[in-house]
């Protein structure tokens, strides 16, 4: 299994199960490689809240490769207006879909969805993803907050690889995620949702370092966008 770091917080996961992309954010992030343009083969497109920079590029996604999206109630809802395939979801719900086990967690976070109009429509409520496809167990947290749950999530879920917002400002900052670490316990972490703009900027390598220190049994993966990690 292949995970695609596509900057920000845009992960493509690549598998025998099928090919997933998360929050892809393309077009207008600095940081992709791609653009929807480059995607040919997609079975789903999980949206983890409404905001710009993750909803990104689902919509037309959708509708080149015909791929399934899988969001909140509202954001489902905003979605189908576009003629696009659905599969609505909330938190603490869990699926299963051909290529896996998506079951939606709480995130702290907004989930509008700004408009061209300057409007902001309605999205529900932000949420992470627990996925389990060929046996591995992901976490994508969305935008969050450090919250207490987490340490629930550790213990319901032996997760192989969560990817995990340092941002700060709008999401946690590498301390908060440090201690998201060491309570979700995973094998392995990678961290988004930095550096896409200058408010966001922060040392990736130091939280790597630091992470070593104070959570020892999960190994930090940086990713520069284009990079793959690869399990074995
Ligand atoms: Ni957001
Ligand atoms: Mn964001």
């Amino acid at each position: 299994m292949k995970v695609i770091f596509h900057g920000h917080a845009c992960f493509e996961i690549v598998s025998a199960a099928g090919n997933i992309i998360i929050d892809p954010f393309l077009r207008h992030n600095p940081q992709a490689k791609l653009t929807p343009d480059d995607f040919e083969e997609l079975d789903a497109i999980l949206i983890s809240h409404g905001h710009s920079d993750h909803l990104g590029d689902a919509i037309e996604l959708a509708q080149k490769t015909g791929a399934l999206i899988v969001s909140n109630f509202e954001i489902g809802c905003y979605a189908e207006k576009f003629g696009v395939r659905v599969h609505h979801m909330h938190i603490g719900g869990k699926y299963t879909f051909p290529f896996g086990t998506v079951k939606l967690t709480p995130a702290f976070h907004g989930s509008g969805i700004p408009d061209n109009d300057g409007n902001m429509l309605y999205g529900g409520l932000a949420c992470g993803f627990i996925i389990n496809t060929e046996g591995k167990i992901l976490y994508h947290a969305g935008d969050t907050g450090l919250f207490g749950d987490m340490e629930l999530l550790g213990k319901l879920f032996d997760i192989d690889l969560a990817m995990l917002p340092i941002g700060d400002n709008y999401v946690m900052g590498p301390d908060d995620a440090i201690i998201a670490t060491q309570m979700l316990r995973p094998k392995a972490v990678i961290p988004m949702h930095y550096n896409t703009f200058p408010v966001i900027q922060q040392d990736a390598i130091e939280f790597i370092n630091i992470l070593e220190k104070k959570a020892p049994v999960s190994k930090g993966i940086l990713l520069q966008p284009g990079q793959v990690y690869e399990f074995s």
